[in-house]
């Protein structure tokens, strides 16, 4: 009885091709998000274990506003904002508690977020607790956005317009014309929240992104993940101080919760002293993607989709090629658009050129036998 409820929602997933579970990794590394194979590296255990050694706590024991700030996240967050030329910045336990706490807190009642449909969840999760008005705008459209700012002048004279949006979206490898969408900003008068999670380290000098031209702009917010090509985990909120400091004192995910282990605040140090280091890792990743182009149908990036359409269908290409021995997962709604189940292919360092060749003939030969 007690389950029903629970049993019903397992049910209607499983017959909509929905349903999830956990899967331990296996195979070669198509899936993760590890773009420079830095997590599991010596570099990065170095790192760790020199951490360790001058004494840095593997646990915090309280709230960055209590007893839980330590020096190794101030100096995190000075090291951050010299590297990505930021005002400010802010470190989070992980990228989905940034995006929760800037939309949760900053965007106010009377101000409108305008979002790109393909946007994170995460930045859904807070909108949907934040006070202001939201609105999709059509995937990377210019004209609807520009739209959508005008016709919310036209009855609303004051109210901040936030827009948000990533610089290279998660499920589909493509860009956001970010210089057009500042250039919007600035003339419209609006914050622009650019959230870098699969750029930050992969893409623009040093690894700082698509959107480091941008940063230092009192009306631009960037966030750089640090679980994805930086190895680690937490995010790095860069931002003006104003804007900071209302989160420390308003954001409740960060106020009522455990700060990031001071290790993890070492580590990713060291994930952004290597960004600078060892430009090869970069270049190494470019080539990778390049030769994936020309097995694929090319993204741009290193996040190359191959979209499937029928939830059930891609599931079970996606078990055929973990069969194969490639780590490939089915990527199903509402994680992306109905209609669009994908394979989510992506091109790490934790794979070579022969791999990627074997994987796409692999790759082929299921598309042509599920067709
Ligand atoms: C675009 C984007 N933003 C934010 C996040 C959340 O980051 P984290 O994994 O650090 O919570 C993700 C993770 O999947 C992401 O893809």
């Amino acid at each position: 009885m007690l389950m029903q409820p629970y049993n019903a929602i397992l049910q209607r997933l499983e017959s909509k091709g929905r349903l999830r579970s956990l899967n331990v990794a296996q195979g070669a590394d198509f899936s993760s998000n590890d773009y420079l194979a830095l997590a599991g590296s010596d570099y990065l255990r170095n790192i760790a274990s020199q951490a360790l050694e001058r004494g840095v706590p593997v646990g915090s024991g309280g709230s960055r506003l209590l007893r839980g700030n330590h020096p190794e996240h101030e100096a995190l967050e000075a090291e951050a904002a010299a590297f990505f030329k930021a005002p400010q910045v802010l470190y989070f336990a992980s990228g989905f508690d940034a995006n929760q706490a800037v939309f949760a807190t900053l965007p106010q009642a009377g101000d409108l977020v305008l979002y790109d449909a393909l946007i994170h969840a995460s930045i859904h999760a807070g909108m949907q607790t934040g006070k202001a008005k939201t609105q999709s705008v059509p995937h990377n459209d210019l004209a609807a956005f520009e739209a959508a700012i005008r016709q919310f002048r036209a009855t609303e004279k004051s109210g901040n317009i936030w827009l948000a949006v990533e610089s290279l979206y998660s499920m589909d490898g493509d860009f956001a014309p970010l210089a057009e969408l500042s250039d919007l900003a600035d003339r419209y008068g609006c914050f622009l929240c650019i959230d870098e999670a699969h750029a930050t380290g992969v893409f623009g000098a040093d690894g700082r992104g698509l959107a480091a031209d941008f940063a230092g702009r009192d009306n631009v917010l960037i966030l750089h993940t640090c679980g994805k090509a930086l190895g680690a985990s937490g995010a790095l909120l860069c931002a003006a101080k104003p804007l900071i400091d209302v989160l420390i004192n308003r954001a409740r995910g960060f106020i009522f919760s455990t700060a990031p282990a001071p290790l993890q605040a070492a580590i990713v140090r060291g994930s952004l002293k290597v960004l600078a280091a060892e430009p090869q890792r970069r270049g190494k990743l470019h080539a990778l993607i390049h030769h994936a182009e020309q097995h694929l149908q090319p993204s741009g990036s290193q996040i190359i989709p191959y979209i499937v359409g029928d939830n059930q269908r891609a599931v079970i290409m996606a078990e055929a090629l973990q069969n194969h021995g490639f780590d490939i997962r089915a990527i199903r709604p509402p994680t992306v658009p109905f209609g669009t189940a994908r394979l989510r292919i992506s091109i790490t360092l934790n794979v070579d050129e022969a791999q990627i060749t074997r994987m796409a003939e692999v790759l082929k030969q299921i598309a042509h036998s599920y067709e």
